[in-house]
């Protein structure tokens, strides 16, 4: 198996394994969550830019985040033919925060909308309502010339009845994780929403992938 993600994880003189990673995203965000994440695996991320460029993706409407995730991925290695980062190993990642009284909306639009009707828009849908479950979902790709591996990662909570805390990006603010303490997403610092977050398991998830030993 030439070129394949696995082979694209290089030794180094100390024997852990590390693999400098592509993001291909125009959210920074996700790229300082992922480079934390990953960093623990030994690997490095930077986000790609084509000519000083993020690259500006076509999003398809679709009902779920994998739709998306594999049509990023199709088109970063579109972009990337013919450019330095051909070879490059390269990650995508689609997310969305699901409501469950919501029937799972915003979901994949969950960037549109939060542009639309923002954080209050979200909390007046929810206005009264008691059932306020919710759940973060992410889908990471990481593919190269001839390869791609995908997983999933989920972080299940609640929508607060107010936006509090400045931290994250986001729905954070109004988006409080069942496995913390009671705070948003929106104030948890870094490594705190870095212990528990959608994008952190799915990326964890890829990260044992490329780790495991060849066949
Ligand atoms: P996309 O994956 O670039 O389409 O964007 C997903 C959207 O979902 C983001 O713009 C956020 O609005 C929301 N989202 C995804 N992950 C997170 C997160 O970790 N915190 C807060 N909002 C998120």
């Amino acid at each position: 198996m030439t070129d394949s993600v696995r082979s694209r994880v290089e030794s180094d003189t100390t024997g852990s394994e590390k693999m400098e990673i592509l993001f291909a995203t125009g959210n920074s965000n996700k790229v300082s969550e992922a480079s934390l994440v990953l960093a623990k695996f030994g690997h490095t991320v930077s986000q790609l830019k084509i000519d000083g460029k993020t690259l500006d993706f076509s999003e398809p409407q679709a009902d779920e985040i994998e739709e998306v995730a594999i049509s990023k991925s199709l088109q970063a290695r579109d972009f990337v033919v013919g450019t330095n980062f051909e070879k490059s190993a390269i990650l995508v990642e689609d997310s969305g925060l699901f409501i469950n009284s919501l029937n799972g909306f915003p979901g994949p639009y969950s960037s549109f909308v939060k542009r639309k009707i923002g954080l209050q828009g979200i909390l007046d849908l929810l206005e009264n309502k008691d059932e306020r479950v919710a759940e973060y979902r992410a889908v990471a790709i990481l593919s190269t010339k001839n390869e791609s591996i995908s997983c999933r990662g989920r972080c299940i909570g609640k929508i607060s009845r107010e936006i509090i805390g400045e931290m994250g990006f986001g729905y954070d603010p109004i988006f409080i994780p069942d496995e913390g303490d009671g705070r948003t997403c929106g104030q948890l610092n870094p490594e705190e929403k870095s212990q528990i977050s959608h994008r952190m398991r799915a990326l964890k998830g890829l990260s044992e992938i490329i780790n495991l030993p060849s066949k």
